[in-house]
Order: structure tokens, then sequence, then C-alpha cells
């Protein structure tokens, strides 16, 4: 048993209660490798703003939940080394789909879990996650419950069709759960490709797709409903069509890719949600850095050459997010 605590994380309770009352939001940022880790801290404490390092269950098959939770650790020195004394830095995993793999990691130095059962019917989803719950709290570890469903791919759970959170749930679900903060489905979807072009406009201007807005009326219903309860929106990634556009010039192919408008990422933020789940962003911004250094300089192979720019375009990024998207710059 390791808690989170020997490892310098923190859970989220104290960042979604600062969050909710302030009036922005914290980044979740899923992480792979050692140069999304970098990158994330580097962010963090440049802009001084709490941040949540998630990671999935494609994220321990690839990298292995060990070597994952130690590079948590390191985030944390790195962050110190940086020049942050006291950086917070909640290590959550994402999408945990059995109370089994919450409990392992919470036995391994998460500081906060999601049990995502979004999918299962409306009390089983209350009976797991209060299960979760109870052994989560017992380790000081928090909890997010998911209500609702995304369309898109949930790690291994996808759905084409998404069905938006019933508000006449949140308050019954959030009780009998005892969850301390809850995802909803308000429009949002994971992945690159949110939404298809035929439930999207074109901009005449330069073809690109222009996506139907964000059910606001559901999420200030569940606001009225649940005041001040923190609330997360997964599937929040913008695909910001300049780095989509780069991929697609050095070779890729990701045609009508499109995302969330960050307008609506920063009207979100002012209101009760207070965790904002990134993940395709980042998987864009280092994938088009690399396209396009590996197509200007044909002859390198090393990949700290390319790793390099794909680190610093992340960054920058992250930073984006933080700054003028979250608000949480200088809320450490
Ligand atoms: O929720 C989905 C995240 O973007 C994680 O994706 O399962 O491919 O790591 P992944
Ligand atoms: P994106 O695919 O929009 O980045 O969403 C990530 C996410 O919700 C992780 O849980
Ligand atoms: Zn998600």
């Amino acid at each position: 048993m390791t808690s989170y605590k020997e490892l310098g994380l923190v859970n989220t309770r104290e960042m979604f209660k600062k969050a909710v009352a302030g009036g922005y939001a914290i980044p979740a940022f899923n992480f792979n490798t050692m140069e999304q880790m970098q990158a994330i801290v580097q962010a963090a404490v440049e802009t001084k703003s709490p941040v949540i390092m998630q990671v999935s269950k494609g994220a321990r098959a690839y990298a292995n939940g060990t070597i994952l939770r130690y590079m948590a650790q390191g985030a944390v020195e790195y962050a110190k080394e940086l020049g942050c004394p006291n950086p917070q830095i909640a290590l959550h995993l994402d999408h945990g789909d059995s109370f089994e793999i919450c409990k392992e990691c919470i036995d391994n130095g998460f500081s906060s879990v999601m049990f995502d059962g979004s999918a299962l019917p409306y009390e089983e989803n209350i009976a797991i996650t209060k299960k979760v719950v109870e052994y989560a709290h017992a380790h000081d570890v928090t909890v997010e419950a998911e209500l609702g469903v995304l369309a898109g791919v949930e790690d291994e759970v996808s759905s084409a069709v998404s069905h938006y959170t019933r508000p006449e749930e949140v308050e019954d679900f959030s009780k009998r759960s005892g969850c301390d903060s809850l995802a909803i489905s308000i429009g949002t979807s994971h992945g690159a490709y949110k939404f298809t072009p035929e439930q999207c406009t074109r901009d005449p201007k330069t073809g690109k797709l222009v996506p139907p807005p964000l059910a606001f009326d559901i999420l200030h219903e569940i606001e009225k409903r649940i005041p001040g309860f923190p609330i997360v929106l997964h599937g929040s990634s913008s695909v910001p069509q300049d780095e989509v556009d780069t991929i697609n010039q050095f070779g890729g192919k990701l045609p009508d890719a499109v995302g969330i408008p960050e307008e609506q990422l920063r009207e979100a933020s002012k209101s009760a949600v207070c965790k904002i789940n990134i993940d395709s962003d980042s998987r864009l911004a280092m994938t088009a850095a690399i396209r396009k250094y590996l197509a200007e300089n044909p002859g390198h192979f090393d990949p700290r050459q390319y790793l390099k720019p794909a680190r610093e375009n992340m960054k920058k990024m992250y930073i984006h997010k933080i700054v003028d998207v979250l608000g949480s710059n200088g809320k450490l």
C-alpha cells in the first residue's frame, strides 16, 4: 500500500472547492509519456496552476501503471525543482470501469479515481460508485462518478449516440452514491471527431465545420438542483484547426476533425464545472510537431530531436488552456 500523501500528491477536494467558488476549472490532462508529463508540469509551474494528471486504462496498458505512478511522483519533485515549493498535483484514474481497478489505483498512490458506471443501469451505477466511495474515503481519496452517456469512445466503452444527463437524477445520485464530483453529458464527446458533418454547419469562408452548441440549459438545471457541487466535463478537447492543418499539410489525414469551441469551455468554467478533461488536443499538438519536424528534417532520426519540439508544442497548448480557457492560472 502506497498512500498518495507519501508521494506529495493531493486529492481534488480543496482544488474543486476553490474552483467552484472562484469561477474557474482545473485542467485534467491525460498522460502516457514522459514528454507529456514534463510539458504538463512545466505549464502548471509557469502559470502557477493546480493540475490533475490522469491515467486511462489505455495509458496503463501502454506505459504500465507502476511506471505512471512513479512518473507522477517524479512530476511533484520536478515541479519543486522548477521553483514551485508546494505544487498541487492530483493523480487521477480516468474512466475506471470496476471497483477492483479503482481499489488497485488507490492502493498504489492515486489521489483520485473515477468510477465510470455511465453505461450501467442507474441503480447499479449508484451501488458500485458507493462501494468505491466507501473504500476511497477511508483513504482520503476523492471519487468522480458519471451520469449520462457521451458519444465516442470512453476507453473500451463506446457509444454511437450520447444521451444527456437527466437533471432530475443528479441530486438523488450524488447523495446516495456519496461521490465528490459528477461528470455529466451535455454534448461533449471523446476524440478528435466529436461530431459528424451532418451534425454541424459549415463556415462558408473557411469550409470548416461548426459544431452544435453544448446544452447549457441542462448544465444550468443541474447547477440549480445541486448548487456548488463539482461538475466535470469529459471530451473537452477543442481540436485546434491549426494543428489539424499542420498534420494534414505534412502527410496526415484528418479530414473534418472537430472539437468543442473554446468560448463554450470558457463559459462552462465560470459555472460549477470545475474539471475539464483534455487528451486529444495533446495528441494533436504532439503529432503536428513531429510530422512537421520530420518532414523538414528527413535526415534526423534521434527521437530527442523531434520529441523536443513536440514537448514544446504541448506545453504551449497546456499553457493556453490554463490561461485563456480554464482560468486556473495563479490559483496555487
Ligand atoms: O477518455 C478517453 C481518454 O482520452 C483516454 O483515451 O483510452 O485511448 O488512453 P485512451
Ligand atoms: P478529449 O478526447 O476531448 O480530449 O477528452 C478526453 C477525456 O475526456 C478523458 O477522459
Ligand atoms: Zn473521458
